[in-house]
């Protein structure tokens, strides 16, 4: 069951624009279908009149899978940009070469293992079962599960929850980002219980619904 918005609006969270690395376009394709989004990829498959012919560097990411909106509730995914890319490298590089750097960078990572509403994310709703679907999908593809961590689902009343309103799970990953690969991106599943939640119990098949902590 779809969620009820309160009002018509103008004014919406519309769309994110990532990048992904170059070799890596086919695993975040992948990393979007399981999480139960749409892709469109105009290079593989021919996409809608209205698509036209700048579309084709990006993977176009349907939120909500029934969708045919290009423009709203979409993610559009593409390959990082050579001066993107060199920088990276570059920046990689030196994390490897000096030790202060590169134990910098070993504790902002680790704070996504504590805290991972804390750090920077962007944030799809679903029910809970899709939430479910969207772990397992990932877990079970080896490709995807070496490259996402999952962290959640944290719900309310349990070590980790926040808001009494919402399920969270979290996805880490340096297969797309809105900014740099280097730091990648954090992805929360959010399950939101007190409007539209229609599937309530899908997390009592097992202990913490078999996720990771
Ligand atoms: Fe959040």
């Amino acid at each position: 069951m779809g969620r009820a918005l309160i009002e018509p609006t103008s004014r919406l969270l519309n769309h994110s624009e990532l990048f992904y690395a170059p070799g890596d376009r086919a695993l975040a394709r992948d990393l979007f279908r399981a999480i139960g989004c749409r892709v469109l990829d105009p290079q593989e498959e021919e996409g809608p009149a209205d698509l036209g012919p700048a579309a084709g560097p990006y993977l176009i990411v349907f939120v909500d899978p029934e969708s045919t909106d290009l423009i709203d509730n979409v993610l559009y995914a593409s390959e990082a940009p050579p001066a993107q890319w060199r920088f990276e490298q570059a920046l990689r590089a030196r994390i490897g070469e000096d030790p202060s750097l590169g134990a910098a960078f070993d504790a902002y990572r680790e704070v996504f293992v504590g805290q991972p509403q804390a750090m920077t994310h962007l944030g799809l709703s679903m029910s809970e079962s899709e939430l479910v679907a969207a772990i397992g999908g990932i877990r079970s593809d080896a490709a995807l599960a070496g490259r996402v961590a999952i962290r959640g689902p944290f719900r309310p009343g349990e070590p980790g929850s926040v808001d009494p309103r919402v399920v969270q799970g979290f996805l880490q990953t340096d297969i797309v980002s809105t900014g740099l690969l280097l730091a990648g991106q954090q992805i929360e599943l959010q399950v939101r219980l007190d409007r539209g939640a229609s599937d309530r119990g899908a997390f009592d098949r097992g202990p913490r619904g078999g996720f990771d902590e």
